[in-house]
């Protein structure tokens, strides 16, 4: 049975008595809308610590005004019934009552890596993540919590928190889970149209593609200026295909490992997001 806690208070005490048994404690964070890739990280949460407890929260403040924050996808029965056969324990559920009420005034902001990429093309995200995330990570003072590679540079700025504010707590990075055309698995992949759908393995295809050519000691401006040119002729619109440092984020112009080669694009109204390691 997965416990569902919507309180501060109840979620303290259900802290209190797991570290009072001796247990250790696993967090996941998600927005809902879960699929075999959320789950995949409570699988990991449940192979390190004797309890997992996922957090469920559509958070406002890393949408920007024009993005899908009110189409964003809320099957909360349906995510409580995956939770429960996924073995989590307890399921953290808080209103906006608690993570924003009002008078709230504290935003994080994470220097330098949230410039780049996904924070060049969403102002703002980062902080709103950045925000929840150490709200989360307080709220419930886990000893690991466990965040997916799908968003690589999210992972990152996460690392980055965790070091900067001295948090005693392990962050681990889950590898991205993907469909059998290699699709990455997203809440948002249930956006697409049917036709969209067929054309959004694309993006891995090339990232893939292009990620062996730099392996094997090809220019990557060059490939990266092709790697565009063939997204362009399926996507509506190429946000980035680059690579970068794996750890800074800072962009390589010639192949050092360790590397992340990362990707955004547009199908329709849908923003898809992939990246892969060279190494
Ligand atoms: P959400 O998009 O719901 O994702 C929750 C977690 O699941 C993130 O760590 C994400 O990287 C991971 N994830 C998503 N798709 C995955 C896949 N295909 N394989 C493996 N892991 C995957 O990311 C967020 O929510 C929010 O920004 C959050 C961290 C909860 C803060 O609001």
């Amino acid at each position: 049975m997965t416990q569902q806690l919507t309180t501060l208070a109840q979620l303290r005490s259900t802290i209190a008595a797991w570290r009072a048994a001796g247990d250790t404690i696993a967090l996941v964070p998600t927005m809902g809308a879960l699929h075999a890739g959320h789950l995949s990280l409570v699988a990991a949460a449940k192979a390190q610590c004797s309890r997992v407890i996922t957090s469920i929260y559509v958070n406002p403040t890393q949408f920007g005004p024009n993005e899908d924050f009110n189409r964003y996808p809320r099957p909360i029965e349906r995510d409580l019934a995956q939770l429960a056969e996924a073995g989590a324990d307890a399921a953290w559920l808080p209103g906006t009552d608690i993570m924003y009420p009002a008078g709230f005034a504290t935003t994080i902001h994470i220097q330098g890596i949230t410039d780049e990429l996904e924070g060049a093309f969403r102002p703002g995200h980062f902080d709103g993540v950045a925000t929840v995330v150490a709200k989360l990570l307080n709220q419930v003072a886990p000893d690991i919590a466990f965040f997916g590679e799908k968003d690589y540079q999210q992972l990152c700025v996460i690392k980055r928190l965790v070091k900067d504010l001295d948090l005693n707590i392990s962050i681990i990075g889950v590898p991205t889970l993907r469909e059998t055309d290699g699709l990455a698995m997203s809440s948002r992949n249930q956006y697409l149209s049917g036709e969209e759908r067929q054309k959004a393995a694309n993006l891995h295809r090339v990232l893939q593609e292009t990620a062996s050519l730099i392996r094997a000691g090809h220019a990557p401006h060059i490939l990266l200026r092709e790697a565009e040119k063939e997204l362009d002729g399926i996507f509506l619109r190429v946000d980035y295909i680059d690579l970068r440092n794996a750890d800074t984020f800072q962009v390589q112009s010639s192949y050092q490992p360790p590397a992340r080669l990362l990707a955004a694009a547009w199908l329709g109204t849908t923003r898809l997001i992939d990246n892969i390691p060279l190494e």
